[in-house]
């Protein structure tokens, strides 16, 4: 993709009270960062913005653009006021002229959050009462830490693969509305950061990061929506 763009879900259930993984909802604030997004989708992602070099006019043209979730509720209502936008310029997938929209939307198991087996639902505090050597294992390596019958950052990158292939081959700019730990592997590629690194990356909440790749690595952008 020339340009592609990641934001984590708007803040859900689970993340006002701390909790890691499950399938909660948005809250109030996660829902007004979603509405916000529809709008940046709208004006800046699916939009071309071209400048005459006489009159210095702006002249905007929607563009069509992608839109890809996770499986998680968190993701898709995030995504809810987006595939709403219908804009009439463009086709949607099925062919029927009747359905004209500017994004084309796609929810991808393989983004789906790093599962946290028997800790999943649980708060960083719960796990270090009721699995303290597992807590302690995960502090000392990161990026191998397997939870009990869940997964480490080693085995999500492993179905990143086919979503980097995606972006580097799609040619439309794409819209990813992930997860935290996701995200962190996904901007770790794409920035050239040692994979050592990825666990760690800030990826906060109510921000799009833009990247643009370049002949080295990307371009970066963040655009907070939503304080
Ligand atoms: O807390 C949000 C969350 O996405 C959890 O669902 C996930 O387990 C966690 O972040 C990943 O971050 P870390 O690897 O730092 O625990």
């Amino acid at each position: 993709s020339r340009v592609f763009y990641l934001s984590r879900h708007g803040q859900s259930e689970y993340n006002l009270v701390g909790k890691i993984g499950g399938d909660s909802g948005l809250t109030e604030a996660g829902r007004e960062y979603a509405r916000r997004l529809a709008v940046f989708a709208r004006d800046v992602i699916g939009m071309k913005v071209e400048i005459n070099e006489e009159t210095g006019e702006e002249k905007r043209t929607p563009r069509p653009a992608r839109l890809w979730t996770s499986t998680l509720r968190r993701t898709k209502e995030t995504a809810q006021f987006i595939s709403h936008e219908k804009i009439s310029q463009f086709k949607w997938d099925n062919g029927d002229e009747s359905e004209w929209i500017q994004f084309q939307g796609r929810a991808r198991r393989n983004l789906d959050e790093l599962y946290a087996g028997v800790c999943d639902g649980l708060t960083y505090k719960e796990i270090a009462v009721k699995f303290p050597e597992e807590f302690a294992r995960r502090q000392e390596d990161k990026l191998t830490y397997r939870y009990p019958r869940g997964e480490s950052y080693m085995d999500i990158t492993l179905r990143l693969e086919p979503i980097i292939l995606d972006i580097e081959r799609t040619r439309e700019p794409i819209l990813i509305i992930g997860h935290q730990g996701i995200h962190r592997l996904l901007y770790a590629y794409f920035m050239g950061l040692p994979r050592e690194k990825a666990p760690y990356v800030s990826i906060p909440l109510n921000t799009v990061i833009e990247l643009t790749p370049t002949a080295y690595g990307c371009e970066e952008k963040r655009h907070l929506l939503l304080s």
